[in-house]
C-alpha cells in the first residue's frame, strides 16, 4: 500500500493538472511496492504509467466561440527534427530544461522562461518550434489565429483575449499566438485605430500578469512593426532566418532520407537552394521524392532535385534565371 505522503502527492499533482509529476509519483509507489516484495502490483503500476506516457496529451476543445480561431493539436515533433543554428537550438533547449526544473527554480523565487517571441521570414520554423516545444514537453499545442480573432471580434477582441488568457491559466499547454503583428503593431502608427491600441494594451497587461504553467509563444514575420513595449514582456526573443548552406544541406539530407542519391555534392545542390526557406526546400525534396516514386526509382535524381529547388526559388520571387 502506498504511503499517506505518496497519496497526498498524487492528489496534489492531479489537482495541479501536473501529469508528469503524477506519473513520477506513481512510479515511486511502484518502487515502494517492489521493495516490499509486491512485484505483481509494482509491475501493474509500471505498465499503467508506460501506457499513460505513450498516449498523447489531452487536447481540451475551446468553447464554440473560438471555433476556427483556436486550433488544438498534439504534435510529436522533436528537437532533432528541426534544423537551426546551434545557438538557437541551445535557447530552445533552455526553455525545455527550465520547464522541467521549474519546481527547483521556484524554490529560489525564480520562474522558468515561458513567454517567447519568434520572429522571422515565412517557412523558417517558427510554427515548427512551437510544435517542438509541445512535442518535447508532451503538452497540447493551441494555435490562436490572431488575424482572424481580430477581424471576427473587432470591438470585443480585448474581451476575447481575456477569455483566452483565462483558459491559458486553467489548461496547461503551449499557446501559439500566430500572425502576432495583427495586434502587436506599434501603438501610434499612422494606420492605427483606437480599438487596436486598446487590444494591444490589453495584451500587454494580460501577458505581464500571466503566471500560469503554460508556455506562451508569439510568432510574427514582421518584428520591425512590433511595439517596443512588447519585447520586455517576453523572456526570450528568437530571430529566425533563411538557412545557411550547411543548414540547407543538412535539411536536404534529412528530408531525402532513403531516397538520397549516392553521391550528392554539397556545392551545386546548396547553390540551387540559395535564398529559399526551409519550408521551400522541404517542398522541393518532397516533390523530387514523388518524381522518383512515379518513375519507379528508389533514389532521387540530382537533376530533378536541382530543378525543383529552382522552381521553388522562382515561385519565391528570387529567380535569377
Ligand atoms: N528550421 C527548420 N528545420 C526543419 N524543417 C523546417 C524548418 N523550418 C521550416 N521547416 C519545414 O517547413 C514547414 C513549415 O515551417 P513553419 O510552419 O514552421 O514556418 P513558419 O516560420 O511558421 O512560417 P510562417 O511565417 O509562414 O508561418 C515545417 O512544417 C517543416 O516541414
Ligand atoms: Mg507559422
Amino acid at each position: 500500500m502506498a504511503t499517506a505522503e505518496q497519496i497526498k502527492s498524487l492528489i496534489r499533482s492531479h489537482v495541479d493538472e501536473d501529469r508528469d509529476r503524477f506519473l513520477t509519483i506513481a512510479l515511486q509507489v511502484a518502487a515502494h511496492e517492489a521493495r516490499k516484495g509486491h512485484s505483481a502490483i509494482a509491475n501493474d503500476i509500471k505498465g499503467l504509467v508506460d501506457k499513460a506516457k505513450s498516449s498523447s496529451p489531452k487536447v481540451i476543445p475551446f468553447n464554440r466561440d473560438f471555433n476556427d480561431l483556436v486550433l488544438g493539436s498534439t504534435p510529436h515533433t522533436r528537437l532533432a527534427d528541426i534544423i537551426l543554428e546551434n545557438s538557437k537550438t541551445e535557447r530552445i533547449k533552455r526553455v525545455i530544461l527550465e520547464y522541467h526544473k521549474q519546481d527547483q527554480l521556484k524554490k529560489h523565487g525564480l520562474a522558468n522562461r515561458r513567454k517567447i517571441l519568434l520572429a522571422g521570414p515565412p517557412g523558417t520554423g517558427k510554427t515548427m518550434t512551437s510544435s517542438v516545444l509541445a512535442g518535447e514537453l508532451k503538452l497540447p499545442l493551441y494555435t490562436i489565429l490572431m488575424d482572424k480573432l481580430v477581424t471576427k471580434f473587432m470591438g470585443e477582441t480585448s474581451a476575447k483575449l481575456r477569455q483566452i488568457f483565462d483558459i491559458i491559466s486553467s489548461q496547461r499547454g503551449v499557446y501559439l499566438f500566430d500572425e502576432f503583428d495583427a495586434i502587436g503593431a506599434e501603438r501610434g502608427r499612422e494606420n492605427d485605430v483606437g480599438e487596436m491600441r486598446r487590444v494591444l494594451n490589453s495584451f500587454l497587461q494580460l501577458i505581464e500578469h500571466d503566471s500560469s504553467d503554460s508556455l506562451i509563444v508569439a510568432a510574427t514575420n514582421n518584428a520591425n512593426v512590433l511595439d517596443q513595449a512588447l519585447f520586455r514582456r517576453f523572456d526570450d526573443v528568437l530571430y529566425y532566418s533563411l538557412p545557411t548552406k550547411d543548414e540547407a544541406y543538412h535539411l536536404i539530407n534529412n528530408r531525402l532520407a532513403n531516397f538520397k542519391p549516392t553521391r550528392m555534392g554539397k556545392g551545386p545542390i546548396t547553390d540551387a537552394a540559395k535564398e529559399i526557406s526551409h519550408a521551400e526546400i522541404v517542398q522541393a525534396c518532397d516533390d523530387s521524392i514523388k518524381d522518383a516514386i512515379l518513375s519507379d526509382k528508389n533514389k532521387v535524381s540530382i537533376k530533378v532535385l536541382k530543378n525543383m529547388l529552382r522552381d521553388r526559388r522562382s515561385a519565391y520571387g528570387n529567380s535569377k534565371f
